[in-house]
């Protein structure tokens, strides 16, 4: 799924309109344009894009990329051989799992000869299965599992942990459907080492919970280490040729060549909150660490700087974004729009599509036109994966639908 958006704007002399053109890929236009006008921008052009996920070949003790946001009829097959869990493809019947605050299990068999595992008689989210598992202070665990409802509609379902604490720490988290297998993956880092029960939780708290080809992989620091020098040779380094010649082009020999690392081509850096602007030993430590990126982890979220309707208050992100400005880092932007229901504001929810998708679209233009000059790239919707609040409100196509914003200058002050 790609989103990709282009904003231009044109000849800033006067102010400028900009006038959004929204289309739906492979459907007609609800609202076919917009037009806000905008003073003082300057003229530059972005585009945006949102990488889908990717799977990558990976051999034997290699980390395993794959992953599936689709429903499938015919999933893949268990991870890493399950890694440390016992019984991972339910080939062993109920070895190894256990109840989890009383619900009934079973474990079942498709007509191809297919073992999985059903949890049944529920009456809570936690009612589910387990397997205790230790977890070691500073190795890395990577988590899978496939997993579906009997019926009803989608459903959340998470792994959890609980930690020493009891409090519980989610491992991985998606939706379940009825008919169809979904996978979950994720992964964690434990602070300290534990025994615990590994479990699930299944939000809707009386459909059978079905479970099938589940992983926990352990991993030491140094074979972490060793995936992420494969990443970075394949997604990093480039093999170049430098010829050095004389004044008639001809290849010089023996030539002594210095090539010092400057600065990298890509942006390292990491997401602050608005308690930044407070600690002067936090923004320290930021600007020694050489990082060249930033992203706010919530200050230009919608809720955050219109949290009452056409009441907008940009005081803290412009803070924030004029700190890393005067320094020099650069800023993604996140998030224009957030898919998650509870995360937009009540407003926004009583609103009609056609006033939801108007006001969106207002959001867009007032959010990215502020910051327009310095924001190299933009989050256009957040956690469309698993969340649909603008599919429900708008149409299925709202996050796929690519945003094409024009600007014309329309006008002309003489
Ligand atoms: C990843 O998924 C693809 C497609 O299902 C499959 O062919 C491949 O074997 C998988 N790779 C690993 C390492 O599991
Ligand atoms: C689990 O893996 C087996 C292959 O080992 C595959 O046939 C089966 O469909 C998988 N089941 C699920 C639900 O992923
Ligand atoms: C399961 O959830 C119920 C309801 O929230 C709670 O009372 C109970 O203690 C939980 N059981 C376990 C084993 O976590
Ligand atoms: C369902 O659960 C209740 C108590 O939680 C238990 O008494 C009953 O035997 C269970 N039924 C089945 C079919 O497992
Ligand atoms: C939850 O499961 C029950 C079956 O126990 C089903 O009737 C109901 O529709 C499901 N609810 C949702 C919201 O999916
Ligand atoms: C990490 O695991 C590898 C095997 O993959 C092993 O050879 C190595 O000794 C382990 N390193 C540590 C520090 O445990
Ligand atoms: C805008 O937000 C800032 C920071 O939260 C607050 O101090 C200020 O009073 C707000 N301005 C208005 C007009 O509400």
């Amino acid at each position: 799924m790609a989103v990709d958006l282009f904003l231009r704007t044109v000849s800033c002399a006067y102010g400028v309109i900009l006038c959004c053109l929204l289309f739906f890929e492979g459907s007609s236009p609800l609202i076919s344009f917009f037009c806000f006008s905008n003073f003082g921008l300057s003229c530059v052009s972005y585009k945006l894009f949102v990488v889908p996920l990717g799977g990558h070949g990976v051999d034997g003790a290699a980390y395993n990329y794959n992953a599936s946001i689709e429903c499938l009829a015919e999933p893949q097959r268990v991870q890493y051989k399950g890694g440390k869990l016992r019984n991972p493809k339910f080939e062993l019947g109920l070895d190894g799992w256990t109840s989890y605050a009383g619900a009934s299990l079973e474990v079942r068999r498709t007509f191809s000869g297919n073992n999985f595992m059903v949890a049944y008689n529920r009456s809570q989210n936690n009612e589910t299965f387990s397997q205790q598992v230790y977890m070691d202070k500073g190795k890395y665990y990577t988590f899978s599992a496939w997993v579906r409802v009997s019926e009803g509609s989608e459903t959340t379902v998470s792994a959890v942990i609980t930690t020493p604490g009891n409090s519980m720490r989610v491992i991985a988290s998606g939706n379940a459907y009825p008919g169809c297998w979904t996978m979950l993956k994720g992964g964690f880092q434990p602070e300290f080492s534990l025994l615990t029960d590994l479990h699930f939780l299944c939000y809707n708290k009386t459909a059978e919970f079905w479970v099938d080809n589940v992983s926990l992989k352990e991993f030491n620091q140094t074979e972490w280490l060793v995936h992420q020098q494969r990443a970075i040779r394949r997604v990093r380094k480039r093999k170049i040729l430098l010829q050095i010649t004389d004044k008639l082009a001809r290849p010089v020999r023996g030539v002594k060549v210095n090539i010092k690392f400057r600065k990298p081509l890509f942006h390292v850096g990491c997401g602050v909150t608005d308690t930044f602007l407070q600690y002067k030993k936090y923004q320290e430590w930021f600007l020694q660490k050489g990082f060249t990126a930033s992203v706010f982890t919530n200050q230009m979220k919608w809720y955050w700087t219109e949290s009452r309707q056409g009441i907008e208050n940009y005081t803290v992100p412009d803070a924030m974004f004029q700190f890393f400005k005067d320094h020099g880092i650069a800023i993604r932007g996140h998030t224009v729009l957030w898919d998650k229901p509870k995360m937009n504001q009540d407003w926004l929810h009583r609103m009609t599509p056609k006033e939801l998708l108007a006001t969106a679209v207002r959001r867009l233009a007032s959010v990215m036109a502020r910051y327009l000059n310095d924001i190299f790239e933009w989050d256009v919707v957040n956690e469309n994966l698993h969340f649909h609040f603008f599919e429900d409100k708008i149409g299925p196509q709202a996050s796929g639908m690519r945003y094409i914003c024009r600007s014309t200058q329309v006008y002309k002050k003489v």
